[in-house]
């Protein structure tokens, strides 16, 4: 598949400067190197306005079938997936090819004989185990939807997933080991389907031998799920706009909302960016570290790599169990050559000191990769000095769950680096930065809206069942552009540096909340009348949660602990422990505009400290309430 890589700086700006003035042609080419059942009758059709996006209309393919039965070939005995459990004494898992594909083929029939059905939707809430990785492409398989939800989401937050998209099963595990930590999954999803009818059946995996409650008739182990099941399974004809995934993700309002990618499109620009960004050559390991609960899991743990016919470490642990060597150890132990991790995980490991990444060689690494969130040059310069050792490119990889995949990157070696610059954009790639008033901004070093005027392949296609909120959050702040919800800058060379989100998204250790989702949650607490919640600079987290809440009562002194302590449940029975706010302020009132709004820049202000910007107070319903938290500021 190596005709779809750039080799060379010249090649890029070649490749580039194609993608714009023939897009078409571009990406058909890409897609020529895939394996198709009918090719299409258009390679692209679309409007920013409604949205309408259509890639390879009339094509049909399986994405398995070219994640899996195209490599028995060629690559049948080669490793296609190791996990690492989380308890370095346990012994790893490989699964060649062949026997991914026979196990994902085993898991598709388990599947049909549950009653799923092309166009199902299965709810998949599991454990870093292979498993997981086998579910999400056994349903790919059959055509069946997957919707896999981050395993710390509570019951709350994963009943609303399973309504939203009416999900017809649920995967999931006894509980997850989470350093020396067990979790329990089953229970939450008993919990879960008390508030859903939609669910018929549940398959239960066993983790950890825990033998959880099974209701009758409606849950069954994923062993007598599978037993007697053929290890082969033929895959569904799929047509290339046809939906391939939900994943819900956080905006500045409501609900989560499910991001629907599809089939044809994301296949290309998943394996395309996978093998351009990590500069993948035949037998490289390659290893991301985030949850494919996430959608950098989706894209470049399971479908990228696999696309790719590469080997990719799948790992289930956490980066400081059982110390904080763990990562350098598992790379060498396994010679990875390209790694991807977050930022906040570099910034903690940071905080250890040196001495674990030095025990370590390293010396099989090639590309070391950060994404999720703005990389801080401190934590740039540790990364590229002790893991890569000053020998290895950073690429900082920009990109969102609306993307797909990978959209401004530094390209292996090839492109320039630049510490927290993310780079070039992608060829296919069009950004632009735009002013308050939709006008493109031209020139360098200037701040703007970071939106994309043209279709990818991997673009969202639509929000699961409310076209219109995609539309809404989307297409419709500039008229002809997809809109990113973050800020950028570009520099003289035309290099991206991304700032952060201008709207109120906050990103915790790389993952997306709302303030109003945070909010509903607080204010689901009986002692709460209303909250306003801001995200502020956390040293490894990236941002944190300052809360503002103003309850029912005066809470005295000694018993704000205690109130503070139900608050936090309150959250974490809503959405779980990830969204826990760091700090919690009981206020008499919030400050807002004569007209009602809360006036969040001024709590952003108090919250990182900031106590002289904020600015003119005088316009405030109520001015003195600026006063009082600022006293009482934490
Ligand atoms: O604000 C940007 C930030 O994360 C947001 C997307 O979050 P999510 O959909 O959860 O996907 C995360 C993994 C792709 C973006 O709008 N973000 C992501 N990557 C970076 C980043 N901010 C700065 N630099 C990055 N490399």
């Amino acid at each position: 598949m190596n005709k779809m890589q750039i080799k060379t700086l010249e090649e890029y700006r070649e490749k580039y400067a194609q993608s714009v003035s023939d897009p078409e042609g571009f990406w058909e080419d890409i897609a020529n190197e895939f394996q198709w059942m009918k090719k299409w009758d258009k390679v692209l059709e679309w409007n920013f306005t409604q949205p309408d996006i259509k890639w390879y209309q009339g094509a049909k393919l399986n994405i398995t079938e070219n994640m899996l039965d195209r490599h028995l070939e060629a690559r049948g005995n080669k490793p296609a997936l190791i996990w690492e459990p989380n308890d370095p004494g346990q012994q790893f898992v490989s699964y060649t090819y062949r026997e991914l594909y026979e196990q994902v083929c085993v898991f598709s029939n388990a599947l049909k004989k549950q009653g799923v059905e092309k166009g199902d939707r299965v709810c998949i809430y599991m454990p870093m185990v292979p498993e997981l990785a086998i579910a999400v492409m056994a349903c790919a398989r059959i055509g069946a939807i997957h919707s896999v939800v981050f395993a710390g989401f509570s019951a709350t937050s994963l009943a609303d997933r399973i309504n939203d998209a009416q999900a017809k099963l649920v995967i999931t595990a006894d509980g997850l080991n989470r350093g020396s930590k067990q979790i329990p999954l089953k229970r939450v999803v008993d919990e879960a389907l008390g508030n859903t009818l939609c669910v018929e059946k549940v398959i239960v995996f066993d983790c950890l031998g825990w033998q959880p409650h099974m209701k009758e008739g409606r849950d069954i182990s994923w062993s007598d799920a599978i037993a007697g099941q053929e290890k082969k399974c033929p895959p569904e004809p799929m047509d290339a706009e046809d939906p391939l995934f939900i994943l819900y993700t956080s905006g500045s309002t409501g609900k989560p909302k499910g991001v629907v990618h599809t089939c044809g499109g994301y296949m290309v620009y998943t394996a395309y960016s996978f093998q351009n960004v990590y500069q993948y050559e035949e037998n490289d390991v390659f290893w991301c570290t985030a949850d494919i609960g996430w959608i950098t899991g989706h894209s470049y743990i399971v479908y990228g790599p696999l696309l790719s016919g590469a080997t990719t470490v799948m790992f289930e642990g956490i980066p400081t169990y059982p110390d904080a060597g763990r990562f350098w150890q598992v790379i060498d132990k396994y010679g990875v050559n390209q790694f991807l991790t977050a930022p906040t995980a570099i910034r903690s490991l940071m905080a250890f000191g040196d001495d674990h990444v030095l025990s370590y060689s390293l010396d099989s690494l090639k590309v070391i990769g950060t994404v999720g969130e703005p990389i801080n040059e401190e934590a740039w310069k540790w990364y590229h000095t002790h893991v890569g050792k000053e020998r290895c490119p950073v690429v900082d990889n920009w990109w969102q769950t609306e993307t797909g995949g990978i959209m401004i990157s530094g390209i292996g070696n090839i492109s320039p680096q630049k510490p927290t610059f993310a780079g070039y954009p992608l060829p296919g790639i069009q950004p632009v930065l735009l002013n308050q008033e939709g006008i493109e901004i031209e020139g360098a070093n200037e701040e703007g809206y970071l939106c994309v005027k043209f279709p990818w392949p991997s673009i969202l296609r639509t929000t699961y069942g409310d076209h219109e909120r995609c539309r809404v959050t989307y297409f419709s702040h500039y008229d002809g552009y997809y809109f990113t919800g973050d800020g950028a800058k570009r520099d003289e060379d035309g290099m991206y540096r991304i700032i952060g989100r201008v709207d109120d998204v906050i990103n915790i250790s790389g993952h997306r909340f709302g303030t109003a989702e945070i909010e509903n949650a607080i204010n689901t607490n009986k002692l709460v009348i209303e909250s306003a919640v801001v995200g502020y600079p956390h040293p490894v987290k990236g941002q944190s949660i300052y809360a503002f809440v103003v309850c029912d009562r005066e809470i005295p002194s000694e018993s704000q602990d205690f109130a503070r302590g139900e608050i936090i449940e309150s959250v974490v029975a809503e959405i779980g422990k990830i969204a826990i706010p760091e700090k919690i302020q009981f206020v008499s009132g919030l400050p807002k505009t004569r007209s009602g709004k809360i006036m969040r820049r001024i709590l952003r202000k108090i919250a990182e400290g900031d106590m002289k910007s904020l600015g003119d107070t005088s316009t405030l319903l109520d001015p003195f309430v600026v006063d009082e938290i600022v006293e009482n500021a934490l």
